[in-house]
């Protein structure tokens, strides 16, 4: 564990970039920093590895103080990924990615054969391994940024807006090859955004530092987005907290129905028998949903499946979230979000209705629990 105790950094001119900062990093998990742009967070980072020295207080490793082994050792354990990459523009994609096993004296033919692999887990094609830097794109670039910082195994990985120069469908991308390689690997990732929607997407738990390098709060997303600090935190997460919070409740318990679903080829007595229901939905013969129809706009046996309304976008209950069945839901002229298999398959229905009523039970359970842990730590104190 990376434990920050009471950090202030004071530059030369003055400036206080960290003010008394203390955190808690916790092992195989990814702390975010966020904050806006000058609050302290390259700072920070930079002091994790001693390429800045704290002006007081301390950073422990495992237990022990970062200035009690010799600087190269330390930041050996931890690989460093910066904006635009920073790579070596006369190396190729290969020997930049090998960079580090070199310096450590792996033979130069083992190296390539790690960084050959590394190019795989971070999702390169193998034929840009010859290529130099400027033959490839920003979002290859930063790519190749993390394989080179994971080329010696580091536990702990430093990560200063690595995605921020690229564009959002790229971004998108990085992230979530990032989540993938995380859980393979089980790293201890510091990584600095100044993009609250990041910091909540990748964080185990979230600083946020206020400028002026203060700690205004340092919890996990869900808790972010449920109970911001102040009105500083409040603000810096942005409108839509409500909506972006469903992003952490399941959606395995919302109560389906399956009776107002019906295959296209179904006859007239079939549709009759469920006709009771305001609209429902037309599956093909593989049970795949078509749309919504009144049940009365229905010809038995052949249904016109031109004629029905967008089903939206439909959910997997127990993999997505209650945010993305609201969706579904929202996005249907219905106001009915469809439930569907790993398979694409209809496994039922529900209204926006039923999904208000499981978020009001998402929250006022989140809330007790949070009571409960309330009294727990008061317990503890006492
Ligand atoms: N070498 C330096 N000498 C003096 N002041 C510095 C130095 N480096 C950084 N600062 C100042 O310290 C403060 C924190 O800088 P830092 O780079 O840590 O911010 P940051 O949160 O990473 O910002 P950004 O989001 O813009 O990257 C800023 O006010 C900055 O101007
Ligand atoms: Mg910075």
């Amino acid at each position: 564990m990376i434990r920050i105790d009471s950090v202030t950094k004071r530059y030369p001119d003055g400036t206080v970039a960290v003010d008394r900062l203390s955190l808690e990093v916790p092992d195989r998990a990814i702390t975010v920093l966020v904050g806006p742009s000058g609050c302290g967070k390259t700072t920070t980072l930079r002091m994790i590895n001693r390429m800045v020295e704290p002006t007081e207080g301390g950073i422990l490793l495992d237990g022990t103080d970062i200035r009690q082994q010799p600087v190269n050792t330390l930041r050996r354990s931890m690989g460093y990924v910066i904006q635009n990459a920073g790579l070596f523009q006369h190396r190729t994609i290969l020997d930049n990615i090998a960079t580090v096993p070199r310096l450590l004296g792996t033979p130069k033919k083992q190296a390539r054969a790690r960084a050959a692999e590394l190019m795989e887990r971070v999702g390169l094609d193998a034929a840009l391994a010859r290529r130099y830097p400027y033959q490839l794109s920003g979002g290859q670039q930063q790519r190749v940024g993390v394989a080179r910082a994971l080329a010696a195994d580091p536990p702990v990985l430093l990560m200063d807006e690595p995605f921020s120069a690229v564009d959002p469908v790229v971004r998108k991308g990085l992230q979530d090859e990032l989540l993938r390689i995380q859980d393979e690997l089980g790293k201890t990732i510091v990584f600095v955004t100044h993009d609250i929607d990041e910091a909540i997407k990748l964080g185990t738990m979230v600083a946020v530092l206020r400028t002026g390098g203060r700690l205004a709060q340092f919890a996990p997303p869900a808790e972010l987005l449920s109970a911001p600090a102040d009105a500083f935190v409040e603000d810096f997460l942005g409108a839509d907290r409500g909506i972006r919070r469903l992003s952490f409740f399941p959606s395995a318990e919302l109560e389906l129905e399956t009776e107002p679903i019906v295959a296209a080829d179904a006859d007239a007595e079939t549709i009759a028998a469920r006709s009771a229901a305001p609209y429902l939905l037309v599956t093909d013969a593989d049970g795949r949903p078509l749309g919504w129809s009144e049940p009365d706009r229905l010809t038995a046996g052949a249904v016109d499946t031109g004629q029905l309304l967008d089903h939206g976008r439909p959910f997997v209950p127990g993999t997505d979230s209650l945010r993305t069945a609201l969706d579904g839901a929202v996005l249907s002229p219905t106001g009915r979000a469809v439930a569907v298999d790993g398979e694409g398959r209809a496994v039922g229905v529900v209204s926006q209705q039923v999904i208000g009523d499981a978020i009001r039970a998402a929250h006022s359970r989140a809330a007790g629990a949070a009571d409960a842990a309330g009294a727990a730590d008061a317990e503890a104190v006492r």
